[in-house]
């Protein structure tokens, strides 16, 4: 098929206009996402929708009018609520749920008795639907299971060769679908959200003065059938929106997206990219901040979308808030990762107990601001002493010690005249391997042989930047292992 590009000129708007009334297809701009229209009152139309786009033909259309009167010719049923909703949301991104009249066909509405209306506010939409002179049944204008488009070179991408036409309007300023919200139950009984959008459930609430449901399907995370990609719909899943039950959104990456703490997710990200990267593979990072709710929305899906273009293995992604916008945009982002989702908690940072006695004060104070500067990701614990006057090594030596055996410190370091006497302290305790380095290469060997918790250094003996060397080597050095386990553990047995 030979696949019309039209602009958003008066003249090739009619065209597509008159596209749809024959019953043709023609992709065309909406505020949420590109849609491929249909006649929606044409069942041989709308067949040809689900066949272009290979959508599974249980999964309904929503049908587009052009002006609010649209909507008395698709449902008998007009309330309070839907009163409300449309005037002080239509035009914009958001459906309704009502109970089809029977000029909607069948095929129009997936088989259900139920049609979903939305009045968009994009002016190409508005005039090609008004046109037309017919209600436009349109679902994203991508295949079935790629994200949904946002800008006209996406439904280039999927569906060239596939429609008769697409219009080439503007990029999706909303950029997920809309809110759609299912009104059948009437003025009495709450509205039920069945799918999130800009729209969200505190708005509608806010406006309607009530309580709005969600459907629970959307609060849980399903499993996913490894050999259809789709959600495995049961007891557990049952969602209301016929569409909830297919694979959607997803890229040709892999996905994987991390929730919890803001910096605590970005380094667990920086570290799989560095080890991906590693490996050779190619890696896609997309993360929003909190504040950044409407723009995750508008760029999702593009961002995707170029990931594919990309070659992109693996996408790695931060998880927003569940809550407002972020809600609707983490519905699509599960759903995209195939609800692939690792929880990172905040990492406990490495603790390092120092002390000294005043020959070492000096030496103790300069290896803190050594490691405030470089290492803002190890916290110390100074247990004294705290100036220059003469306290008695044996004690700080034992205390550093024990705070290391008992586990309230990761590692170590104590610090006298020349490292001597505080080692002795410290190794009177049992589970502590005090060492007492010269050099960076003993630093070396009191790691990997001797697995040493505890550094000594000597503040008259050692400068500090030479002690800042041998205390780098120790941390970086591994332990060895093998027969240097069996001695270290005759050691602790000692
Ligand atoms: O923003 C949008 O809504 C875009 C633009 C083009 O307007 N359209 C769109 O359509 O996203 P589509 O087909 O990709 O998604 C329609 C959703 C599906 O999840 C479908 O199951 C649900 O609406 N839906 C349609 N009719 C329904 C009905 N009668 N009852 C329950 N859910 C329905
Ligand atoms: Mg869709």
């Amino acid at each position: 098929m030979e696949t019309l590009i039209l602009s958003t000129s008066e003249e090739d708007i009619e065209k597509a206009a008159e596209i749809l009334r024959r019953g043709g297809l023609v992709a065309f701009p909406t505020e949420t996402v590109y849609g491929l229209g249909a006649n929606a009152l044409d069942p041989d139309a709308v067949k040809r929708v689900y066949l272009a786009k290979g959508r599974p033909s249980d999964n309904p259309m929503i049908v587009h009018i052009g002006e609010k009167d649209g909507l008395r010719e698709l449902t008998d049923l007009m309330t309070r609520d839907m009163e409300l909703l449309m005037d002080a949301v239509w035009p914009g991104p958001m459906t309704m749920v009502v109970p089809a009249k029977d000029i909607v066909p069948r095929v129009t509405t997936g088989g259900l008795d139920t049609v979903a209306v939305r009045m968009p506010s994009d002016e190409t939409a508005r005039q090609l639907i008004i046109q037309s002179g017919v209600p436009v049944a349109a679902p994203s204008a991508n295949l079935s299971g790629h994200p949904s488009p946002t800008t006209y070179r996406h439904c280039i991408d999927d569906l060239m060769g596939r429609v008769d036409a697409i219009i080439c309007g503007k990029d999706c300023q909303v950029g997920i679908e809309s809110t759609v919200i299912d009104m059948t139950g009437g003025d009495d009984c709450p509205p039920v959200i069945l799918r999130p959008g800009i729209v969200t459930a505190e708005r509608i609430s806010r406006i309607l003065g009530k309580e709005v449901f969600l459907d629970p399907s959307l609060l849980k995370k399903p499993e996913m059938d490894p050999a259809t990609g789709n959600p495995v719909t049961g007891q557990d899943f049952r969602p209301k929106s016929p569409g909830m039950k297919y694979k959607h959104y997803a890229p040709q990456a892999e996905m994987t997206i991390f929730r919890g703490p803001r910096e605590a997710v970005l380094r667990a990200i920086g570290r799989r990219r560095d080890e991906l990267e590693a490996q050779g593979r190619k890696v896609a990072v997309i993360t929003y901040s909190d504040s950044e709710q409407e723009v995750a929305a508008r760029e999702f899906f593009a961002r995707l979308r170029q990931c594919d273009k990309d070659g992109t293995d693996v996408i790695l992604a931060s998880a927003l808030k569940e809550e407002g916008v972020g809600f609707s945009v983490m519905n699509r982002m599960f759903k995209s990762a195939g609800y692939n989702i690792e929880d990172v908690t905040e990492e406990k940072k490495m603790l390092i107990a120092i002390a000294s006695d005043h020959g070492g004060f000096g030496l103790k104070e300069s290896i803190k601001a050594y490691f405030g500067e470089k290492h803002p990701e190890i916290e110390m614990k100074d247990l004294g002493t705290f100036n220059e006057e003469s306290v008695d090594y044996p004690l700080y030596g034992k205390l550093c010690g024990e705070t290391v055996a008992s586990g309230a410190a990761d590692l170590g370091i104590v610090c006298c005249g020349t490292g001597i006497g505080i080692s002795i302290a410290a190794n009177k305790v049992k589970g502590v391997r005090c060492a007492l380095v010269t050099s960076v290469e003993m630093a070396h060997l009191a790691k990997e042989h001797n697995n040493a918790n505890v550094l000594a250094l000597g503040g008259r003996t050692t400068e500090p930047e030479a002690a800042f060397s041998m205390i780098e080597e120790w941390l970086t050095t591994e332990f060895a292992g093998g027969r240097h386990k069996r001695r270290t553990d005759l050691l602790d047995d000692m």
